[in-house]
């Protein structure tokens, strides 16, 4: 079979499974396995794809018309244009999430000169902050250092198997030195006498009972702590908005993702507890996604 028969036939496949964007999903498997950008297909129209090829293909596809994630089956996904490996231990991160960590570099670098005091080997250095709270692949936490270089992130995340794949991708990335990994439940892994110029945050935030009701790809292959947020979706901007403040240097800002609709009850939430909101954000499709706060 040709690489355009195959694209066609596995198109047609997925489409029946109702796979989003059939097409597309069936060129990136194959670019996959042929190891070649997309658009070099395009190119490649006409090549005959040897049997070993083609029954990796075929598996490929039968595993994503399982509704398998694409990127479980690439591996990995790019996150602000880093390659972050993602598992079935961490949270495949989402393009929303971008604009999160966009805002949280760009407060960093402007914070960088009045930023925290930090022992940097004999010499105290000022150097932003930031926490990463519930870090999954590293994928905030990573952005961060990668695009603000002077700022020292800790990364703390409840799942031990999250964390050992956040370590390898902030490797992959050449910021391991920059980042502090810490396993614990929420600001229990945090020494209570830190403080961060920033406390970033993507949390679980969808309400239990609508966990069953996702898309297969996130029902079943995103790990339930990655998205279960308690009864109503909102326990965890409870916890931020009763403990974040106490973690936070003057002058530092608390940056949160939040799931569709929840922008009136997070301010709800933060407002009573003495939190300013300063800004609400919109993601790339203009839906409001995450919001920034201080004291
Ligand atoms: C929605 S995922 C976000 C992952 C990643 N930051 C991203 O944006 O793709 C939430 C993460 O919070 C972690 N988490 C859940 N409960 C936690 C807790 N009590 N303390 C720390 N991390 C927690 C989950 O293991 C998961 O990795």
């Amino acid at each position: 079979m040709t690489v355009l028969e195959v694209i066609q036939k596995s198109a047609e496949f997925l489409a029946k499974k109702e796979v989003e964007s059939p097409r597309l999903q069936a060129e990136l498997l194959l670019a996959h396995v042929l190891k070649l950008p997309r658009m070099k297909l395009y190119l490649n129209f006409e090549r005959v794809l040897t049997a070993a090829e083609l029954d990796a293909t075929r598996e490929l596809v039968k595993r994503r018309a399982q509704r398998e994630p694409l990127q479980h089956l690439t591996g990995s996904t790019s996150f602000c244009g880093l390659e972050i490996a993602v598992n079935r231990n961490v949270l495949v991160p989402r393009p929303e999430t971008e604009l999160l960590a966009e805002a949280g570099w760009e407060f960093l670098a402007a914070h960088g000169a009045t930023g925290t005091t930090i022992l940097d080997g004999a010499h105290g250095v000022t150097r932003p902050t930031a926490l990463d709270f519930g870090t999954g692949s590293g994928c905030i936490a990573i952005a961060l250092a990668v695009k603000c270089p002077a700022a020292r992130v800790t990364a703390v995340d409840v799942s031990a198997e999250a964390l050992v794949l956040a370590r390898q991708n902030a490797e992959r990335n050449r910021v391991a030195e920059c980042i502090q990994f810490a396993q614990g439940d929420g600001f229990a892994a945090v020494s209570a006498d830190r403080r961060f110029d920033l406390i970033i945050s993507n949390p679980p935030y969808i309400a239990s009972a609508e966990i069953g009701t996702l898309q297969p790809e996130v029902r079943d292959f995103d790990p339930r702590a990655a998205l279960d947020g308690g009864a109503d979706g909102l326990d965890f901007y409870r916890m931020l908005a009763a403990r974040a403040g106490k973690f936070l240097q003057a002058g530092g800002r608390v940056m949160v993702e939040f799931g569709d609709g929840q922008a009136d009850a997070l301010k709800r939430i933060l407002e009573p507890q003495m939190w300013i909101v300063e800004a609400v954000r919109e993601d790339y499709s203009q839906r409001q996604r995450f919001l920034i706060a201080r004291r």
